[in-house]
């Protein structure tokens, strides 16, 4: 498929991810991390404009100067922008407007493609020429298609009333495999370079090498069943388990649970995007910090993977195909379900070189206080995830499809 359709498929997608959204559930935003969704497709149209539109579409016609402010994310680069935490203050633009934004923006897309994937200008250039700029913007939209379903996840969570927002059926129960997959030790060559994928984030980049200690990795998630026994144990009131900033974490938060667990006279369930469910034993347990992810491994006699382990497992293990369903139900595939937390600090890999211009502020910025996550989950899109692929968030943060792979040191 021509680079000019993806970018417009993926605008298209966007869009229906939303349709069975009233312009209400768009609107709101419960916690400063989830935005309001109708936020989200105007930042898309946002970066499109600003990065691809202003600079390459001679006479382009900015949509709305305000939206320059409102609907960039943090480019200090280009220009103010607004408080993330009150993107849910504001009630116009409307969603009828940010659609309306949405077709000016792939209009002027499909201007700017006429004759494009013959010409030069479709050849391989520089970060910042025209079609990095464009794969750039096809792959900054997958990642808001993923936040706009755990941002979605979040908002409908918050009724008491559980509503679905996907209709399908869950799969049945799999019981997880025990085993695992022993690694001697070796010095391994982790991380991308520009020509080993079609697309990789500068963040991959470049390829280098580790020294691996033996360890062993187990070929299934920890389940819901697992992490029950840890609450039954009694694990949430147990220091010794957690780290220091996860004790004191975890009592300013009152937490007990996975984020979207409810125990009803003794009876668990779990709020998914397919409504409220009986929590499945079987499940990937999800939605867990990275101190709850810490605390379960230490529990467990185990630890958390070091990521160019993670890397190296999901290199040599076969993905299988995208599942259909919005909510991880088989805890023996390697990727596709949760996002597995490391214990690797996002941090830049030897030989580092960030994105110039304004794309310098994409991922390099953000190389602090945050941790890697491996393996892509049920809400990222088809092929946008690969094994060298370094999602991060910080350790208090679980709104995300996050779980847990165990590893431990071999001997
Ligand atoms: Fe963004």
């Amino acid at each position: 498929m021509s680079l000019s359709t993806r970018v417009l498929n993926v605008r298209q997608v966007t869009e229906s991810l939303c349709e069975g959204l009233e312009a209400e559930d768009m609107t709101v935003q419960p916690i400063a991390d989830v935005s309001p969704i109708k936020w989200h497709l105007a930042h898309t149209s946002w970066f499109f404009e600003q990065l691809v539109l202003r600079p390459y579409l001679p006479g382009y016609p900015i949509f709305n100067e305000a939206y320059c402010q409102l609907f960039n994310s943090y480019y200090k680069s280009l220009g103010r922008h607004w408080v993330q935490g009150d993107r849910g203050s504001l009630s116009r633009p409307s969603v009828r407007e940010i659609m309306e934004y949405r077709r000016h923006v792939n209009k002027a897309l499909r201007k700017l493609f006429e004759g494009f994937d013959s010409s030069s200008a479709a050849a391989p250039d520089s970060d910042n020429g025209l079609r990095h700029l464009l794969e750039l913007g096809v792959q900054h939209e997958e990642q808001h298609q993923e936040l706009i379903l755990m941002d979605i996840k979040y908002i409908l969570s918050r009724n008491p009333s559980n509503p679905i927002f996907h209709q399908a059926p869950l799969n049945e129960s799999i019981a997880p495999s025990m085993n695992w997959t022993s690694y001697p030790e070796h010095i391994a060559t982790i991380g991308a370079d520009r020509d080993r994928f079609d697309f990789s984030f500068d963040n991959e980049r470049p390829r280098h090498k580790v020294y691996v200690h033996p360890f062993s990795i187990r070929d299934s998630l920890v389940t819901n069943a697992e992490f029950l026994s840890f609450i039954e144990d009694r694990g949430y009131q147990k220091p010794e388990y957690w780290l220091s900033l996860g004790w004191d974490w975890l009592n300013v938060q009152s937490a007990k649970h996975p984020l979207y667990w409810s125990c009803v006279d003794g009876v668990w369930s779990e709020y998914t995007l397919h409504g409220l469910i009986p929590l499945n034993p079987c499940y990937p347990v999800t939605h867990i910090s990275y101190f709850e992810a810490s605390a379960f491994a230490r529990w467990s006699g185990t630890r958390l993977p070091r990521e160019e382990e993670l890397e190296i497992y999901l290199a040599a293990t076969p993905a299988g195909a995208k599942d259909h369903a919005l909510h991880p139900t088989d805890p023996n595939r390697s990727e596709g379900q949760v996002w597995c937390w490391t214990q690797s600090a996002y941090a830049a890999y030897p030989g580092y070189e960030e994105y110039s211009g304004n794309l310098r502020e994409y991922n390099g910025k953000f190389m602090c206080n945050q941790f890697v996550l491996r393996g892509g989950c049920v809400a990222t899109p088809k092929g946008h995830a690969r094994s060298t692929y370094r999602n991060f968030f910080m350790p208090e943060q679980r709104w995300m499809f996050s779980g847990l792979r165990l590893a431990k040191d071999s001997r």
